[in-house]
């Protein structure tokens, strides 16, 4: 593993280079924003299409000026939940800043920013005296990487990797968009910030389907290296289902590899894409991954309902993540 010190990621992010970075979510692939080579190294070591957009990534709220459009006030929403969730896995979608790299925003006229909950990055951020753009660490389309073993598995010695240990949270920011008056809020990706929380801020509703909204949140995302085949909970695993699975997949036998989830929807979001690269591991005779839906769809009534908000977003993860779901 290349594994460098805060210093040295200063100054590979001061000569152009590319460092992968904890966060409390996910690991990040970083590059200071003001430099357009580095930007555009992120989507060739990720071969993430230009299309879709990155996080740009602060420590301070007075980085905001050099990140969102010019001579407007913050929107107290906006004032509020910066002060409510920040640092934390909150993405807010804002105007953007002319001068900001239109690369970094894929030519849209807003851009993501948050301000992340790792001391390690947050200095980092601060030294470097920039803000830095980082999607997750992955290459396009794979699991998000929550500790550095997974990066390096990722990109080998080719990235050098701030290693800040395993991540907290386990699961990407909640990425959220507002009204043209900024009066209510829009979620486009579920995370560990939920509209139960936000609601307490302002009118909330998720989008259904936001790839227009926000372009990455493609169908097919989260992908392990072998095909996640997502029995809903309830669902027996009988031959008969074995079969139908074998014959969809195009497959001459199947050997699964079981995938299993805490119940604790905290702990299962932290481990979800370690349990992930860990069941397309276990045994080279393996060809693919089956697991569970979480147990319960989510209820606006259930009592606890910031739980199963969780277990949505990981739902969300899985979903994507699933090559055939039945
Ligand atoms: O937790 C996270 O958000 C992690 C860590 C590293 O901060 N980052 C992350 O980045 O998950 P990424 O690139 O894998 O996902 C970012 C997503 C994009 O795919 C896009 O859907 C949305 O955020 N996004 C970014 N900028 C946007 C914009 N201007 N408008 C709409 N959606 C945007
Ligand atoms: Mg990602």
């Amino acid at each position: 593993m290349f594994s460098v010190t805060e210093a040295d990621a200063v100054s590979l992010l001061r000569a152009g280079g590319v460092v992968a970075i904890p966060t409390e979510t996910v690991y990040g692939l970083a590059a200071d924003i003001t430099n357009s080579q580095a930007i555009e190294k992120i989507f060739i070591t990720k071969q993430r299409p230009f299309f879709d957009p990155l996080i740009v990534h602060i420590a301070e709220l007075a980085q905001m000026k050099s990140v969102i459009a010019e001579g407007i006030a913050l929107p107290p929403l906006v004032e509020n939940l910066a002060h409510e969730f920040w640092p934390g896995p909150l993405t807010m979608v804002l105007p953007k800043n002319k001068k900001l790299n239109s690369m970094i925003t894929s030519g849209l006229e807003t851009v993501g920013v948050r301000m992340p909950k790792h001391a390690l990055t947050l200095q980092l951020i601060r030294d470097l005296g920039q803000p830095l753009a980082a999607p997750s660490a992955n290459r396009f389309g794979r699991s998000s990487p929550t500790c550095a073993d997974h990066v390096a598995s990722e990109f080998g010695d080719s990235v050098p990797i701030l290693d800040g240990g395993p991540c907290e949270v386990g699961i990407e920011s909640t990425v959220i968009g507002f009204n043209r008056d900024f009066s209510k809020i829009q979620i486009y990706r579920p995370g560990a910030i939920t509209q139960i929380m936000l609601r307490k801020f302002a009118p909330t509703e998720t989008i259904i389907s936001p790839v227009m909204a926000s372009p990455g949140q493609l169908l097919h995302h989260y992908m392990p290296d072998l095909p996640l085949v997502l029995l809903k909970s309830n669902l027996h695993l009988t031959v008969d289902l074995y079969e139908l699975i074998r014959s969809t997949l195009n497959l001459e036998y199947l050997h699964p590899s079981w995938m299993t989830l805490t119940d604790d929807p905290t702990l299962a979001a932290r481990q979800l894409y370690s349990r992930l690269r860990e069941a397309a591991q276990k045994d080279s005779a393996n060809c693919i991954i089956l697991a569970r839906t979480v147990k319960k769809p989510y209820r606006a009534s259930d009592p606890d309902t910031s739980n199963a908000e969780l277990e949505q977003a990981i739902s969300d993860r899985l979903n994507k993540a699933a090559t055939l779901v039945i």
